[in-house]
Parts: structure tokens; sequence; C-alpha cells
């Protein structure tokens, strides 16, 4: 079933769920005209799976399509440049539009690309994973990765519109799914107990992507994201807390240099080591924690990993956007479906979390 919902902040954008790729450009015509520039910015394996679906759609207009290498390194300003270069050679101009079909990654770039190509230019997201269906296409953060830390240099940029069809995780193989499911898990943590209860509920649909229970979990979880960024676009109150498990996972992947961990893996780590912190400060109980890390590992999500330096990891925790006049900034789940934001957090205390998750 099709479904609109409305995204606020300073520049609304209507979510469309459940809509088939290849029917974008009837909505593009409808909307902008029958004339237009558009360039598709997607990567090389999105490109072999759906690139043609939405460009058959799009017959009536000037469409060019740039496909870059499938890697989390290629959210970099090196990438950014090059795409600019292309994008000349395809005579794009300020009325260009971008079309981001793909993943978190391509979604980030390409939005990034576009908040800053000659002043800025608009775009709309495809999302074509789960984890992009539900958090990153929504919310208008768009941003690269720089050698000292993840997403550092970036804008809020919100997109012209959201443009998903649920169809495309049929492709999505399931440590992608996975990925998806630790920012599920993550919302449900912040802010919604009974999408955790929903979760632990069906963990056995969920691993045979069950497509039903597949959908309603991805509503369930968009809906977490939508309400809270649409109160709080700049990060201003409630959205930082969108970052539980983040500041652990960033430092994950900073470590490996974009070539490790994977986002979600990063988080769903994340999520372990800022419940186990919790947990120590006395905001959820042993069987809270206990429910956490058991649906974590249910779903076969990493909650711990290898031989990595406690400290190392505390200084890429430095370079964090959170942290205010030095202090590092922590957003910890209080039991199951609330979360807070802790000023306070002493090093010592955040070394000994990460103890708790290195093997
Ligand atoms: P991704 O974009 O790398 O996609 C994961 C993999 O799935 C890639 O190999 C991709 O080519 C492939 N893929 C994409 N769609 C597919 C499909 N339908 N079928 C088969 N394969 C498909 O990773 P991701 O997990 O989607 O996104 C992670 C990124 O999102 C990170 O860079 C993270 O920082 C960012 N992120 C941003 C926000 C935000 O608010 N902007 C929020 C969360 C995460
Ligand atoms: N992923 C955190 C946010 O969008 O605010």
């Amino acid at each position: 079933m099709r479904q609109r919902i409305d995204v606020g902040g300073s520049h609304g954008y209507p979510l469309f769920l459940g809509v088939p790729i290849e029917e974008l450009g009837g909505y593009l015509e409808e909307r902008y005209g029958a004339r237009g520039h558009y360039l598709i910015i997607t990567n090389t394996l999105v490109a072999d799976l759906y690139a043609d679906k939405l460009m058959n759609g799009l017959k009536q207009f000037r469409t060019e399509l740039i496909a870059v290498p499938d890697s989390e390194e290629e959210k970099s300003l090196n990438r950014i440049s090059k795409l600019t270069e292309q994008a000349l050679r395809c005579r794009a101009d300020r009325d260009t539009m971008v079309l981001a079909l793909g993943g978190g990654v391509i979604g980030d770039l390409a939005g990034f690309f576009a908040s800053i190509f000659m002043r800025g230019i608009r775009y709309i997201h495809i999302p074509t994973t789960l984890l992009a269906q539900i958090d990153s296409s929504i919310g208008g953060k768009v941003a690269v990765n720089h050698p000292s830390g993840k997403n550092l240099l970036g804008s809020f940029y919100p997109p012209q519109a959201v443009w998903t069809d649920f169809s495309t995780l049929d492709t999505l193989p399931w440590k992608e799914i996975q990925n998806g499911l630790a920012e599920t898990i993550k919302h449900a943590l912040v802010s919604d107990p009974n999408l955790f209860d929903f979760i632990e509920s069906h963990t056995e649909e969920i691993k045979c992507a069950d497509f039903k229970v597949m959908k309603e979990l991805a509503m369930r979880s968009l809906a977490v994201k939508v309400k809270i960024v649409s109160e709080d676009e700049k990060e201003k109150g409630q959205r930082i807390l969108l970052n539980l498990g983040h500041s652990f996972g960033h430092a994950l992947e900073t470590d490996e240099a974009y070539k490790g961990v994977t986002h979600g893996q990063g988080v769903s780590i994340g999520l372990a080591a800022a419940s186990s912190l919790a947990h120590a400060r006395g905001l959820m109980t042993d069987s809270q924690l206990d429910r956490i890390i058991n649906l974590l590992t249910k779903l076969d999500l990493p909650t711990s990993i290898e031989s990595r330096d406690p400290e190392i990891l505390l200084n890429h925790m430095s370079a964090d956007k959170k942290n205010k006049a030095g202090n590092k900034i922590l957003v910890l789940p209080v039991g199951i479906g609330k979360s807070s934001v802790a000023t306070d957090c002493e090093d010592e205390e955040i070394v000994k979390a990460w103890k708790k998750v290195i093997k």
C-alpha cells in the first residue's frame, strides 16, 4: 500500500512509501514539468540492479547516470571533486536535480554533493537499503567522512522528496538487512518500547525477510525518525538522541579508515557499549541489559570486537561532533524505550565500557 508522510522542518518534504522506482518519472513530470535535467548518482552494484528501472521512467527528460565504486571509502572529499568534474561534463547547472539512488553511502555523498555544487542544487533520495529507508534518507543530514572522523564534513540539507520502493529489499543481502536492523533497534531504544517488543517477538520472521513483517518494522522505525527530525531538524534538542551507540560506533569505523566494520555493525557494538555504560550508572537493570544484548545476538548482530586498544578508540571519540568545550557528550539508554544525554562521562567510565565489548 502506498503512503505519503510529510516531514516537517525549515523546508518540509514528502516521503513517498511503497512506490515503484519506475514511477518516479511520472511524479517528477507532474511536480516539476515535462522538461528537466536529472543526474542520477548511484554505485556500480545498485546501477546494475535498479538503474534501468529508474531510467525507463525518465525517458522524457535529459538524464545522466554516474556510478561510483561501491564502498564507504567513497564518502570522501576526493569523490566530491570527481563528481564535480563529471557533473560539469554532463552540463549540469543550477536547475539540475540529483537523484540519489542507493543506500546510506550514496544518499550522504550525493546529498552533500547537491548541497555544495554551484552553492546548492535540488536532490531526491531513492533509498534502496533498509538502513537508508528507515534512517539516512530522512532528516536532511548529508556528509562525507574525513580521516579524523566520521561525517565530519557535511550539511543539514533537506531533499525535495524521498521515494521509497520497499521491493528493493528483495535483493538486499542479510548482512545489509542486519545493518538496518541495528538502526531500528536504536530507534526502539530511543523512544519506542513497543517497537522493541515487536522486533523481539518477530526475530524469526525478520531472519526470513518476511516482507509483511519487514514492511511493518520499516514503517514503525521510520516513524520514530520522522517525528524526531520534524520537531528538531538541526539537532538543537532531542535529535541528539538518535546518535545512541554512534559515538562508540563511529570510533570503530574511523579506527579502520572506513574499511573495517560497517556502519550498522559499529552501531550494534556501540549499542552494547552504551548499554553497558548505562547499566554501570544504574540507568538500567540487569534484565534490561540482557534483553538488549540478547536481541542483538538473536539477530546475529555483533556485540563485541576483537583486540582493540580502548585508549585509541577513546581518542577517536574526541572528534565526535556532539562534543562541547572538550567534554564528551554521550547518549545513554534509560531502560528500554527512553534515552538521555550524559555530559559528565569520565574517560575512565568510557574505557570501562570499551573493555566490556573488546574480547
Ligand atoms: P551502503 O550504502 O554501503 O549500502 C550497503 C550495501 O548494500 C552496499 O554494498 C550497496 O551497494 C548495497 N545495496 C544497496 N541497495 C541494495 C539493494 N537494494 N540490493 C542489494 N544491494 C544493495 O550502506 P548503508 O548501510 O545503506 O548506509 C550506511 C551509511 O549511511 C553510512 O555511511 C552512515 O554513516 C550513513 N548514515 C547516514 C545517516 C543520515 O542521517 N544521513 C543515518 C544513518 C547512517
Ligand atoms: N542518524 C542520526 C540523525 O539522523 O540525526
